[in-house]
């Protein structure tokens, strides 16, 4: 259930950042679903991004994102659109635009609720 995983990946993203006020503050800023990029990270990217499996950085965790963030935002998308080993092509998201991609690729890489 898409909740369920958002609500965990929220408690994850903090205890990793160790800001707990974060999530309360960011989660009153509501968008309809669809068109919530959190939305389609929820039933995508999380799937992979919160635990880490096939190797991938997970989610809010600076260190596992700190060398894929060297690489620059170019390469990041162009992995996420055309896959890159254990990632898969869009991950998993069919509907999403670039600027979901940009979006979330920052809020996994943050912790940061766009
Ligand atoms: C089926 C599992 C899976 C899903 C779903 C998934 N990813 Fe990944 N992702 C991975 C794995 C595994 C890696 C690490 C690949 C590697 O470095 O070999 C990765 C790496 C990445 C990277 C870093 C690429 C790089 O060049 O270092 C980005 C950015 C990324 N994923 C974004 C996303 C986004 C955005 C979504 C959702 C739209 C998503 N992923 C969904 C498994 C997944």
């Amino acid at each position: 259930m898409p909740a369920t995983r958002l609500l965990i990946a929220m408690t994850l993203a903090c205890v990793l950042c160790g800001c707990g006020q974060m999530a309360n503050q960011e989660i009153s800023t509501h968008t309809p679903v669809g068109s919530d990029p959190m939305e389609k990270w929820s039933r995508s990217c999380s799937l992979c991004h919160i635990n880490g499996i096939g190797g991938a950085p997970r989610v809010g965790d600076s260190e596992d994102w700190a060398p894929r963030l060297a690489q620059g935002d170019e390469v990041l998308l162009t992995h996420t659109v055309e896959g890159f080993n254990n990632m898969p092509p869009l991950g998993y998201c069919m509907d999403c635009e670039r600027s979901d991609f940009v979006t979330l690729i920052k809020f996994m890489s943050s912790g940061l609720r766009p």
